[in-house]
């Protein structure tokens, strides 16, 4: 079996113009919706991203205001940056490039986001909103891979999905978002981590299975149904060269499978647009 790819810029694509229409309405109110970011240190690869992020708010009308800070900034000054932007009004959306250096701690910096201002949606508040099936922020990782789905038309509802990885960013938020009552989720989904020796009996099972992991090429084909699909949400990075979870031999056992390049990661990038203006729009109706 060849697996069908399932590539993520069609669906970037399809939320990207729904962000351009929505951020039209709300300009002809007056108001230009606004990420902030916040860059600590000079790690090369982060003030790459942070280029792109802004060169990709420019062309969807939004407005950018950045603060970069120095290497040997302190937890002090990240906070103060932090607070410029909870403090300015114009500014909906706030984003801190992870990593930061060492010194700072990045669970500790988050708290001090204003909560409806948390672009990632990963302030503990709106991880508890997310696991209370309150609206707010959702991790955009996971949503992007809610959407993906989606798009690709993979039913999800009803269906075991397992992820592989338990953390913060992905795995936990993933777990919560695809158990939730509604069409593109509601699925049986089962969580494994380091803490399940021989956790492909869960894999080998599963109709969908997500690495979450960041351990490059955990997820085998002799991990997997014939027939399933896979989806790798986890990279690690070796200088420049991206190191995927997922193995791509699975593809001759999966039905449909990420791209190695241009999977989960444009529809990350898509879905931390979309809190944004959703962002801008709950801020300006409040
Ligand atoms: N594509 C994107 O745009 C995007 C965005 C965000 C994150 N990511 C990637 O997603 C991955 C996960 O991110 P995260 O922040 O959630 O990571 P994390 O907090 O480091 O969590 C990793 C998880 O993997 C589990 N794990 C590690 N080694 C394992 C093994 N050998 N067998 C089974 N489980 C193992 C860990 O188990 P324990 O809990 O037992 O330690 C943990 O639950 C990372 O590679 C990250 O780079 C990608």
């Amino acid at each position: 079996m060849t697996a069908r790819l399932l590539p993520g810029a069609p669906v970037a694509e399809a939320v990207f113009a729904d962000i351009t229409l929505r951020v039209k309405t709300l300009s002809a109110t007056g108001v230009t919706p606004s990420l902030a970011t916040i860059l600590v240190g000079e790690d090369s690869a982060s003030a790459g991203y942070i280029r792109m992020k802004q060169a990709k708010a420019a062309e969807l009308g939004f407005a950018s205001p950045h603060i970069h800070l120095a290497g040997d900034a302190t937890h002090a000054d990240l906070v103060a940056a932090i607070r410029d932007f909870n403090s300015d009004r114009s500014v909906h959306a706030i984003l801190i490039q992870h990593p930061v250096p060492d010194h700072i701690d990045y669970a500790e910096a988050l708290l001090e986001v204003d909560p409806d201002k948390d672009v990632d949606g990963l302030h503990p508040l709106n991880l508890g909103r997310l696991a209370a099936g309150m609206p707010g922020p959702v991790p955009c990782t996971p949503a992007g891979i809610e959407a993906l789905l989606a798009f690709h038309e993979i039913p999800v509802a009803g269906r075991d999905v397992v992820v592989l990885g338990r953390g913060t960013t992905l795995g936990r938020p993933l777990s919560l978002l695809l158990s939730q009552k509604r069409p593109t989720a509601d699925a049986a989904v089962t969580v494994i981590h380091s803490g399940v020796p021989g956790w492909e009996r869960h894999t080998q099972r599963a109709d969908i299975v997500v690495a979450a992991v960041g351990v490059p090429g955990i997820l085998r084909p002799e991990h997997l149904r014939p027939g399933a699909v896979a989806i790798g949400g986890g990279v690690r990075y070796e200088g420049k060269r991206l190191l995927p979870d997922l193995d791509e031999s699975c593809a001759e056992v999966a039905s449909a499978i990420t791209p190695r390049v241009g999977g989960v990661g444009p529809t990350t990038v898509a879905m931390l647009f979309r809190n944004a203006i959703e962002l801008a729009e709950r801020a300006t109706r409040a």
